[in-house]
């Protein structure tokens, strides 16, 4: 017999902050992301901008993992409209490494949107959504060493940095300005304890 097609289709959760719509990501949104990417203050800790064919591959990845694990990298719009402006969220990885598998919490917002404090308010909903919901034990997060804004974003939400955990990206030469990246996690009881200040 043939599968129904939406079987293994999960409903996408809808998250929304004071200011922020953490949302199921549209094709309209392919455009601004790919933007995104190509400008070189957002990806200043990143390799390399992306071109196109590159943001495309990624935004079907993230369609992907939703479909997979019912949640992601939300696609990110303030509250009183639906453009998009970045994103947020959590990714399950299990890619080769000491701390896989793991869920991880991560952001890129498009740069006219820093220095607002968005980045912060989406990511606590998202840890929210990952404790109470999916019930997760721990949620991890790095970024290279240099990138401090990403860094003080993970201290905010109540995440402790791990040096013991610290890496350096296994696609990147060890000579790579880049390439040592820091380590920072959080556990379901240290975020309950959080819930006091945050
Ligand atoms: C990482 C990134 C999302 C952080 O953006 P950000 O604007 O620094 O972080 P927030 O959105 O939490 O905003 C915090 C800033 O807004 C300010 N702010 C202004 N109004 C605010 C408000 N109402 N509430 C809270 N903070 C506010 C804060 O004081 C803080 O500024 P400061 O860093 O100068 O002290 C952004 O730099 C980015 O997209 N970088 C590129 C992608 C990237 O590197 N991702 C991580 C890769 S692992």
């Amino acid at each position: 017999m043939q599968k129904k097609r939406w079987q293994n289709m999960k409903i996408i959760p809808v998250i929304e902050t004071e200011r922020l719509v953490l949302r199921h990501w549209q094709q309209e949104d392919l455009e601004y992301f790919a933007a995104m990417n190509t400008d070189p203050h957002v990806m200043e800790f990143f390799p390399a901008v992306k071109n196109f064919d590159e943001s495309l591959r990624e935004y079907q990845a993230i369609e992907k993992h939703f479909e997979n694990h019912g949640y992601g990298w939300w696609a990110v719009s303030e509250s009183n409209n639906s453009k998009f402006i970045g994103f947020i969220g959590l990714r399950y990885i299990d890619f080769p490494a000491a701390f896989t598998p793991a869920v991880e919490i991560a952001w890129r917002l498009m740069y006219e949107y820093w220095g607002k404090g968005y980045a912060t308010e989406g990511a606590i909903a998202s840890l929210e959504y990952g404790f109470e919901i999916q019930r997760l034990p721990e949620i991890i997060s790095f970024t290279s060493a240099q990138n401090i804004r990403s860094r003080k974003v993970m201290e905010r939400i109540g995440m402790q940095a791990s040096p013991k955990d610290d890496f350096t990206h296994p696609k990147l030469q060890e000579s790579h300005p880049l390439s040592k990246h820091v380590f920072y996690r959080i556990n379901n009881d240290e975020w309950k304890k959080c819930q006091e200040y945050l």
